[in-house]
């Protein structure tokens, strides 16, 4: 490695989490972006009380201090989807989309060059092996609109590379052999896989073309479980699936907004709260409705979002999880077991093992040729996944990696061999 510090740096957009690495010699790759911490959730608050905004963990917490405003989360989602180049209502304002990840993109430099003491223009962006599913063009409007953004967050070169790839290159730097790996990248908003031979010798070589084996992503990710764990056993508190006088279920759109960080605004609009009133008038039962009713009355979509997201990761590790939900009906607390998230999960844990055994079948490797399966990204902690993945491959190690940092690290690396 140069001694001499990169010209660019590494940025790792997360759905949930993002980092910025910047390789130089004697320190730590990533760079510290909030309170001593590398990562800096993707969040922002719009503090309406104080007319002011802020990011990562203090807005996540001056939201559940209970402020008056706005919070966004899971903003990397709206790339790929149409809602990207409409706007959302902050403060009585209309704010485009596109300007809200660009003061989150333009806030991640500002902190990365405080911590590192000097400007960055360029960088290598992590992107997901698909934004999009099956749409070539979609995805490719998704990339250029980040790359637009980033240039105007003030990035003036930029260039991309697939996030899994990016966490291989930060594995290679610790391996003092050769080994063909399954990188397994589970981050907030897609899981994503690359195929790669792996070697202290092939790290120096210029083109590692023939080292890639194969790309595969697919759109799940920590939110789609959240998602699918607030549907299946949170929301029916709330009424879904509930029936109204004539029979009917209740109409269940509020229902996924509400399970869906990037839409959870949407059930605070006027069209939504005369909906509701309709509704609340002629449903059956309406001891769940009045929950609903005091959720969204409180704007605290967010607040019963993040509980579901801490059951997902206490299930990870514990036989249940049990949620204190006081806010939506004094003393009401649920208990979650592993079987019901299993239940719930099923068919996403199913979609994904689906996308390694493609990418498995299509570069032509076999299952036991595969010696390493390293897995990255905060929703590898789900074991259900975990499992599924490492039956695809019986005989390959199975590495746990950094869970938040490789991909910021291995960007790094990547920047300073495009760039110096
Ligand atoms: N112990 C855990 N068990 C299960 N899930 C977890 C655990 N810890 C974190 N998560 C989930 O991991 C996700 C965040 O992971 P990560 O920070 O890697 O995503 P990201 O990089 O922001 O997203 P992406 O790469 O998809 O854009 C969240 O959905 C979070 O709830
Ligand atoms: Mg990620």
């Amino acid at each position: 490695m140069s001694l001499a510090p990169a010209r660019a740096c590494g940025v790792d957009f997360g759905t949930s989490n993002s980092t910025v690495g910047w390789l130089r010699p004697g320190a730590p790759t990533l760079l510290a972006l909030e309170a001593g911490k590398a990562t800096l959730p993707s969040a922002v608050f719009f503090n309406a009380d104080e007319d002011s905004t802020c990011f990562g963990r203090a807005a996540l917490d001056e939201y559940l201090e209970g402020y008056e405003g706005r919070l966004m989360r899971a903003l990397k989602s709206l790339l790929g989807s149409s809602l990207i180049d409409g706007h959302t209502e902050v403060l009585g304002r209309a704010l485009p989309f596109r300007q809200l990840l660009a003061s989150f993109i333009a806030q991640l430099k500002l902190r990365a060059e405080t911590q590192a003491g000097r400007p960055f223009d360029t960088a290598v962006f992590g992107r997901p092996v698909h934004f999009v599913d099956d749409n070539t063009d979609a995805d490719r409007k998704a990339q250029d609109t980040l790359e637009d953004i980033a240039r105007q967050a003030g990035f003036n070169e930029i260039s991309f590379e697939f996030e899994p790839i990016g966490a291989a290159l930060h594995y290679e730097a610790s391996l003092d052999h050769e080994e063909l790996v399954l990188v397994a990248d589970i981050g907030g908003g897609t899981a994503d896989f690359s195929l790669v031979r792996l070697s202290p010798q092939r790290a120096r070589s210029e083109d590692r073309r023939e080292d890639l084996l194969g790309n595969a992503g697919v759109h799940i990710g920590g939110t789609d479980f959240d998602r699918a764990l607030s549907l299946e056993c949170v929301m029916p508190l709330l009424g879904y699936r509930g029936k109204m006088k004539n029979g009917a279920e209740i109409p269940s759109s509020i229902f996924f907004q509400l399970a869906t960080w990037h839409t959870i605004n949407s059930a605070y609009s006027r069209q939504v709260s005369a909906d509701l009133q309709h509704i609340y008038r002629d449903a059956a039962a309406r001891t769940e409705l009045d929950r609903l009713s005091r959720l969204v009355a409180r704007r605290e979509g967010h607040w019963l979002a993040l509980q579901v997201e801490q059951a997902k990761i206490d299930l990870s590790t514990a036989a249940e999880a049990v949620m204190t939900l006081d806010r939506l009906e004094s003393g009401l607390t649920h208990v979650i077991g592993t079987d019901a998230f299993t239940a719930a999960t099923r068919a996403l844990v199913g979609r994904v093992a689906e996308t390694v055994s493609t990418l498995l079948d299509q570069a032509g490797i076999a299952r036991d040729e595969v010696d390493t399966v390293y897995f990255t990204g905060g929703a590898s902690g789900v074991p259900q996944l975990r499992t599924r993945i490492a039956a695809e491959l019986p005989l390959a190690r199975a590495v746990e990696g950094d869970l938040y940092g490789s991909i910021g690290a291995g960007l790094a690396v990547q920047a300073m061999r495009r760039y110096g």
